[in-house]
């Protein structure tokens, strides 16, 4: 047996080699191509890239939803095989159910396991307080802000205790002060469940503000492009990071390698 040092470190999650093509009646396109990426536990890891590059796709296979067409994900040194339970996963939009309150709509997940009232009570509770809803457990979806709802769909994630959380886009149609809020918020929530999170954007600045480590996917077939660190402080504050000269610094490298291949892409 080795010891393990932070270079020998299994990756919690690891896309080797992955191809990924789509098929339908008319036509097969390559989205994916020769990209490879180890996630270590615990990083915060974000990613971004023209549109239509593969980047939900990347989430899906990394939560089991999608199978490649070549190369391996694994998850935790093990292939992913059918659907990913470790994971959760924001999607871009909010899918709360209309019909049920704040409270019902996070404890969905746990209803569905069957777990004792007494434990859903206290684990809805509890999460409502990490992201800031106590006291809306009992109202409906339509009666809040687009992001409160953004709150809601973080709890929702948050409440099975994932390892990982991929999150996709999800502060993408947000205003840029709530934004900042949340982002913050986020980064504070990471802090405390200690989470692995890959987190996908098309907002160069969220992801240095966010993000361990960035990395820019090229246009179809994507693979990686660039992988940098962000050598930014941690705990961070999401506002003061930008002016921070790190920031201006990575925001151009980022910046070189990401808009040729904005202008290049294919829309969808
Ligand atoms: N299930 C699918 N069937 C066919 N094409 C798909 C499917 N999912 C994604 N695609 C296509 O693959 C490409 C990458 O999609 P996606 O991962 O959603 O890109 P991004 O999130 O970077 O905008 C797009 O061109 C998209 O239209
Ligand atoms: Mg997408």
């Amino acid at each position: 047996m080795h010891e393990a040092t932070p270079d020998s470190t299994p990756a919690l999650i690891e896309f080797t080699d992955i191809a990924m093509t789509f098929r339908d009646t008319k036509r097969s396109f390559r989205a994916i191509d020769k990209l490879s990426l180890a996630i270590p536990r615990g990083q915060f890891c974000c990613v971004v890239g023209p549109s239509g590059c593969g980047k939900s796709t990347l989430l899906n296979l990394a939560a089991g939803l999608l199978q490649p067409t070549r190369g391996r994900v694994c998850y935790d040194g093990k292939p992913v095989v059918g659907v990913n339970t470790r994971v959760g996963y924001v999607t871009q939009k909010d899918n709360l159910l209309p019909w049920r309150t704040v409270r019902a709509n996070v404890n969905l997940a746990l209803e569905l396991r069957a777990l004792g009232k007494a434990e859903i009570s206290r684990r809805t509770d509890e999460v409502l307080e990490l992201v800031g809803l106590t006291g809306f457990g009992d109202v409906y979806p339509s009666q809040l802000s687009g992001g409160m709802r953004k709150r809601v769909t973080l709890a929702r994630t948050l409440v099975y205790e994932p390892e990982v959380i991929l999150a996709d886009e999800p502060f993408g149609a947000l205003d840029s002060q709530l934004r900042t809020v949340l982002q913050g918020e986020l980064l504070d929530i990471r802090a405390r469940t200690n989470a692995t999170v890959l987190f996908i954007t098309h907002d160069l600045g969220e992801a240095i503000a966010l993000g361990d480590r960035v990395l820019v996917m090229s246009a179809r077939p994507s693979r990686v492009l660039l992988d940098e660190p962000v050598n930014l402080p941690t705990p961070r504050d999401v506002f003061s990071a930008r002016f921070d000269p790190e920031y201006a610094r990575l925001h151009e490298t980022l910046w070189a390698a990401l808009s040729p291949e904005v202008e290049s892409g294919v829309p969808t």
